[in-house]
């Protein structure tokens, strides 16, 4: 068989990768692919994701019996819909069913239909009505006016609205000269005074309030503000309703409840009629250690992800798994592909923060790692709608990911710097350096395209198994600390949750 993956990040090294150890699997090509895939003999094919017409072609031309799209994106472009109609087989869903991920209105609403559990939510077409809403959060504010007689009595202001007003009434623009007035704001018995009402009502919009903030549309990642007060969520709805930074993405707005608890990805094959779930794992999204500082596309990962029981597991199974899939069936929009599920374990059981119509980046790199079957006969039962023959087998080690970053990243960052040692840290023994942002380069002394630069602000994902995750972490970090490219960096704690969570399991 000649495989074609769609990509060129570390979940599609990953499954190049993966798909080349299938006894049945004669070439892996990837489009456009990195210098990693280059390295493992996967032919890197120069065609970007989104060419469409260009991938068909070459698909024909070569031959390839299957498809695999990595990236939401060509997904939800209806890339399997073109393939399918020049009767090209492809994994991952058609574009009606990827609006799972491509619209969060579409997944909200279908939750609701469905009654899979989520955060409570509303939708915005406007800025005003949003930070109307925002502003009607219940914040319940004392608002006392201190050297001014006509109020003389505490206004007790249910929300930020309310509060601003009341402290306009008590600052009258008129009286601003006046040094005697100042306004004092309790909240729960601690009173603050303030001077100004532009402070006064400063410190209203800093009042702590639980919500996110989600652009409907794609964003890479980066569409969802999880505000930790009213001035936050205001901030949020400025760029993308006012400001448009993610442009028709921001025409609609979801603001939803904020969740409380520890989140993993649970990914499924099916092909619409069996779900076959993969090995749990979990990510890292924040940049720095100890889950400081702005979420990323993802600094390291691990699996298994251990707080997820058996029994967990077929909860969210028969909580969410199946009534989505099922959901999707009943709207005409049958899937077939990877399914994730983003979950959020809460003190009222596991709630979906989101779905995906792929393989988690860099959750795919540690679940591949443990997966002993035929990637390839799986992904083509579920093309071939007979999922329900695969059963899949994985290596009981657990596999950490560790993400090696540019110097710089998430923000602005440079490219083309030589990465060097990777081969030393790829013979390791149980470690796999998948590239996801790196490119290839002439070598001058080989006189042709033989080095990898850096190519993107997430460069590799050292991968690595071991008995126990203190073993596959210590591996992984051994491998990543001999790699050397200017400028590198990566979180020190990746799996420090599941040690945690493996060490009070230890019965005393
Ligand atoms: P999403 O792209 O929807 O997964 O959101 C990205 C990240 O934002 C998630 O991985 C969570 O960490 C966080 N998040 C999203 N929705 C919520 C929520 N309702 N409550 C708390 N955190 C959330
Ligand atoms: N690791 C998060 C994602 O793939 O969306």
């Amino acid at each position: 068989m000649k495989v074609l993956v769609i990509g060129k990040g570390g979940r599609e090294h990953a499954l190049c990768w993966k798909l080349k150890q299938s006894k049945r699997v004669r070439e892996v090509y990837c489009a456009p692919g990195n210098a990693g895939t280059h390295f493992d003999g996967i032919q890197n094919v120069q065609i970007e994701m989104n060419d469409t017409r260009g991938l068909i072609q070459f698909a024909k031309r070569e031959g390839i019996d299957l498809t695999v799209v990595g990236p939401e994106e060509p997904l939800t472009l209806g890339i399997v819909d073109a393939f399918m109609k020049e009767g090209l087989r492809v994994f991952g869903p058609r574009r009606d069913a990827a609006e799972l991920e491509g619209s969060k209105v579409f997944a909200k609403e279908l939750m609701r239909q469905a009654g899979i559990p989520t955060a409570d939510y509303r939708l915005f077409r406007s800025a005003p009505d949003a930070e109307h809403y925002v502003l009607s959060r219940d914040v319940s504010l004392l608002i006392r006016s201190k050297g001014r007689s006509t109020l003389r009595h505490p206004l007790l202001c249910r929300t930020a609205s309310e509060a601003m007003e009341a402290i306009d009434r008590i600052m009258d623009p008129r009286e601003m000269l006046s040094p005697n007035v100042t306004v004092e704001v309790e909240e729960r018995g601690v009173r603050v005074g303030f001077a100004t009402a532009a402070e006064a009502k400063d410190y209203v919009l800093e009042r702590p309030v639980g919500l996110v903030l989600k652009a409907d549309g794609l964003a890479s990642g980066k569409g969802v503000y999880v505000c930790d007060n009213i001035k936050e969520a205001l901030a949020a709805i400025d760029k993308v309703m006012v400001r448009r930074i993610f442009g028709k993405a921001g025409d609609r707005l979801i603001i939803e409840e904020r969740l409380d608890g520890q989140e993993t990805s649970i990914l499924a094959f099916t092909d619409g009629r069996t779900i076959v779930t993969l090995e749990t794992s979990q990510d890292h999204k924040r940049a720095f250690d100890f889950d400081k500082g702005p979420n990323t596309g993802g600094m390291g990962a691990y699996s298994p992800a251990e707080i997820v029981t058996p029994e967990l597991m077929a909860q969210v199974e028969s909580e969410i798994l199946v009534p989505v899939v099922h959901a999707l069936k009943r709207a005409r929009r049958p899937y077939r592909g990877v399914l994730y599920a983003g979950i959020m374990l809460t003190n009222q059981g596991p709630k979906v923060l989101e779905f995906n119509v792929r393989f988690g980046d860099p959750e795919c790199q540690a679940v591949l790692m443990r997966l002993q079957s035929d990637l390839f006969d799986a992904l083509e039962a579920v093309v071939d709608e007979r999922l329900d023959e695969i059963e899949l087998k994985w290596d009981k080690r657990p596999a950490v990911t560790v993400v090696m970053a540019s110097e710089g990243y998430p923000g602005p960052y440079e490219r083309g710097r030589v990465i060097n040692n990777l081969e030393e840290a790829n013979a390791m023994k149980d470690v796999k350096v998948f590239h996801a942002g790196t490119t290839l380069r002439t070598d001058p002394s080989l006189g042709r395209d033989d080095r990898a630069v850096t190519d993107g602000g997430r460069v590799l994902n050292v991968t690595a198994l071991g008995d126990t995750f203190v073993e596959a972490k210590a591996r992984a970090y051994e491998a990543a600390a001999s790699i050397r490219f200017t400028g590198s960096w990566y979180r020190r704690d990746i799996a420090d949750r599941a040690i945690q969570t493996a060490a009070s399991k230890v019965p005393v």
